[in-house]
């Protein structure tokens, strides 16, 4: 019941991206420069909020443009209506609606759909994510000299040590390709599709990795903090990766070399 909640939910959210993309929208901003929110993301989570309230009333839901409407259960929806909102805005179809169910303070379910590329990943706590259907495991690659990482940056500058800068300037003085889709759910899924051997990113918030945090694992990656500790999403960084990579990966961004 829940996980048939969960696709006409992602669904109809994903109907609205394909209503407003490439046509004209309101964009506003959001407090610092460039962190947008167009009228697609509004009316994406108002779409996916009907599904879900008509078929639960009861449960929490954690959504971006929103925020909480906490209730008493502890089954808890936590919604991206558009990641990539940028491209999104600029006509870039690498974006998508992300919606993960967390029960009891664990993930068990999450969906990550790009109808621009009619890709849909999902992932159920304990049987295996998917492609489109079809099952999908991460990368194989167990060096990191030879992987082909991900990462995002945050809307305003972080200046600390080990920021993202200096992580990127790092892997890429070694060559390594380090790619920015602008989009982390999307990140996270193509890692556990094994198109990426390794995504991390300084400071994400829950709904941009609750699905695509167990997506990844369910596809046999490995998801920790930037310390190498189990991961929330309700804390900030972010390592996924194949497993192979994860602790060659973590040294670099926690001051090692390569
Ligand atoms: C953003 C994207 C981006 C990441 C940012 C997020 P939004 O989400 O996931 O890849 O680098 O940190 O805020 O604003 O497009 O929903
Ligand atoms: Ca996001
Ligand atoms: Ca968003």
């Amino acid at each position: 019941m829940i996980k048939s909640t969960l696709l006409q939910a992602i669904d109809a959210g994903a109907n609205e991206l394909k209503k407003y993309f490439n046509g004209t929208f309101t964009i506003s901003n959001k407090g610092t420069l460039n962190d947008l929110v167009t009228e697609a993301d509004h009316a994406s989570e108002k779409a996916i909020f009907s599904v879900i309230q008509n078929n639960h009333p009861d449960h929490f839901i954690l959504s971006e443009e929103t925020g909480e409407m906490p209730t008493a259960s502890t089954t808890k929806w936590i919604i991206d209506p558009i990641d990539g909102t940028i491209n999104f805005a600029n006509g870039i179809p690498i974006c998508c609606v992300s919606i993960g169910v967390e029960q009891d303070g664990k993930m068990i379910l999450g969906a990550v759909y790009n109808p621009f590329m009619n890709e849909m990943f999902i992932a159920e706590k304990g049987k295996g994510a998917t492609l489109n259907g079809q099952k999908i495991q991460v990368s194989n690659k167990s060096d990191i000299l030879s992987s082909c990482l991900v990462t995002g940056f945050p809307y305003q500058y972080l200046d600390t040590e080990n920021g993202p800068l200096q992580i990127f300037e790092k892997l890429i003085r070694k060559a390594i390709p380090v790619r920015r889709l602008g989009s982390a759910a999307l990140d996270l899924c193509w890692t556990a599709a094994g198109r990426f051997d390794g995504f991390y990113e300084h400071k994400l918030q829950a709904w941009d990795s609750a699905a695509g945090f167990l997506i990844v694992e369910e596809a046999g990656g490995k998801v920790t903090d930037l310390k190498g500790n189990p991961y929330s999403p309700y804390q900030p960084g972010i390592i996924a990766t194949n497993g192979k990579i994860h602790a060659s990966l973590q040294g670099v961004i926690n001051g090692g070399s390569l």
